[in-house]
């Protein structure tokens, strides 16, 4: 009979590595060591990580990689990748080779605009709730301010508060709708501060305003956060060419190929169904970026995903279109990222990241991941409406499954050396393992 524990946190990390094996593992010597076996020798380097999060019992790896041969707005970039599935490299390599022959990527930073909402109740007359906010919004900047100097200095900070009555959906519900430039920082400390602070100012006021009446003065607040959605802040990346230079298939004409492609983006365009999965391959692509640089991938994909969906059904991130006989692929996406503050500058591997992408500040960032997310759904695309994924991603794969069976270095040279011409399956290859083990 299992027993909840009191006090876990507290345990030192053998202690909890006991405690769970003995409850949770059968007590298997196998499960400590396979804990241990990704603890780092370096103690220091091991410290960080456990510090990093809470109850820390060992390190979970991914692979890191890179893809090299990016060309944006002119200047070449190898691209760190953080992901564990497999073709996601391998395809932003082949689509950044294939558009750095054709001019390569081009990118802009349509607006870096970040919000944050206090959401309160008030219950009284909404003309005097106006009036009291007009009087209120100077306080609330003049409080925030000594949250808010450093930040003016690095050229952002508080760039509106606006009073927002929504009681039509909540009884009594109102906002205080906040943007905010948060520079080369994601924010989130930022901005949630100077909520924090507008919500205690707010109530303060509220309680000594003089026009309100006893139920007017007593606003409650509900909660003060920034909010992952940002419409505005967008970034956007392009790749373009002439129909005669489109194809690299011998099967396909320029024009045949665009469409194919433009027809397939349509379908993203306008079918649900179709689009998240259009829209996950984008994400592989930013994601693995987003993880590799120590920025927030939940926030990432919080907010793009509401993003897809703004005009009231979920739809493609990216588009294309034939003019004048030129192809043209963009994507218009929300990344609120940051590039100091966070990981950014403990983590040894997001560290080096940043330095082999020349140190970025956020704008430069917010474009390097809108074009592995353009890169990877443009490989992704092409293959779907070419060859089929299954094809190049069990190749891909076929490492994955040798090791599912054990496969021993030589097995694995021959098999992979097999698969070169022939097609991969799970059953194939355990066809061929078994033929090469007599
Ligand atoms: C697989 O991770 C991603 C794809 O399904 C994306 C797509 O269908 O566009 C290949």
């Amino acid at each position: 009979m299992k027993e909840p524990i009191s006090g876990f946190s507290k345990l030192t990390k053998e202690e909890k590595i006991n405690w769970l094996t003995k409850t949770y593992l059968n007590a298997d010597p196998k499960a400590e060591e396979v804990l241990k076996q990704y603890w780092n020798k370096e103690e220091n380097l091991q410290q960080l990580h456990d510090e990093f999060t809470e109850n820390t019992i060992s390190n979970y790896y991914l692979p890191f990689g890179i893809a090299p041969n990016f060309l944006i707005n002119n200047e070449l970039f190898a691209i760190p990748m953080a992901i564990e599935e497999s073709s996601v490299i391998a395809a932003a390599s082949k689509a950044a080779k294939f558009w750095g022959s054709r001019g390569g990527f081009k990118t802009e930073v349509i607006d870096t605009i970040k919000v944050g909402q206090v959401h309160f109740i008030y219950q009284g007359s909404e003309e005097k709730l106006e009036l009291f906010f007009n009087e209120l919004e100077p306080k609330l900047r003049e409080a925030a301010a000594p949250i808010t100097k450093n930040m003016e200095q690095r050229g952002g900070g508080i760039k509106s508060i606006e009073l927002r009555e929504r009681t039509t959906e909540v009884e009594n519900y109102y906002q205080l709708h906040c943007n905010f430039e948060t520079v080369d920082s994601m924010g989130a400390n930022f901005i949630n501060s100077c909520l924090e602070k507008f919500a205690e100012i707010l109530e303060k006021e509220a309680a000594i305003w003089e026009d309100f009446n006893d139920e007017e003065r007593n606003i409650e607040i509900v909660m003060s956060i920034l909010s992952n959605y940002v419409p505005e802040c967008i970034v956007r990346a392009e790749v373009s060419c002439s129909l005669d230079e489109l194809s690299d298939d011998a099967n396909f004409t320029g024009e045949h190929f665009a469409e194919k492609f433009l027809r397939a983006v349509k379908i993203a365009e306008t079918e649900p169904y179709r689009a998240v999965t259009h829209n996950k391959g984008i994400m592989n692509g930013i994601d693995a970026v987003v993880l590799a640089t120590g920025n927030d991938f939940r926030a990432i994909e919080a907010g793009v995903h509401a993003y897809a969906a703004k005009d009231g059904q979920y739809s493609s991130l990216t588009h294309a279109k034939v003019e004048d006989g030129i192809f043209k692929f963009w994507i218009e996406v929300p990344l609120a990222l940051g590039t100091v503050g966070g990981l950014t500058s403990l983590h040894p591997l997001v560290k080096l990241a940043m330095e082999m992408l020349g140190k970025p500040n956020a704008r430069k960032l917010m474009e390097i991941v809108a074009v592995a997310g353009l890169a990877q759904n443009f490989a992704a695309v092409k293959s779907l409406i070419t060859t089929g994924i299954q094809k190049g991603h069990m190749k891909m794969h076929l490492m994955n499954i040798l090791n599912q069976h054990n496969a021993t270095l030589e097995e694995k040279e021959k098999l992979i050396e097999y698969y070169k011409t022939n097609v991969v399956s799970h059953s194939d290859v355990a066809v061929q393992l078994e033929k090469l083990r007599g």
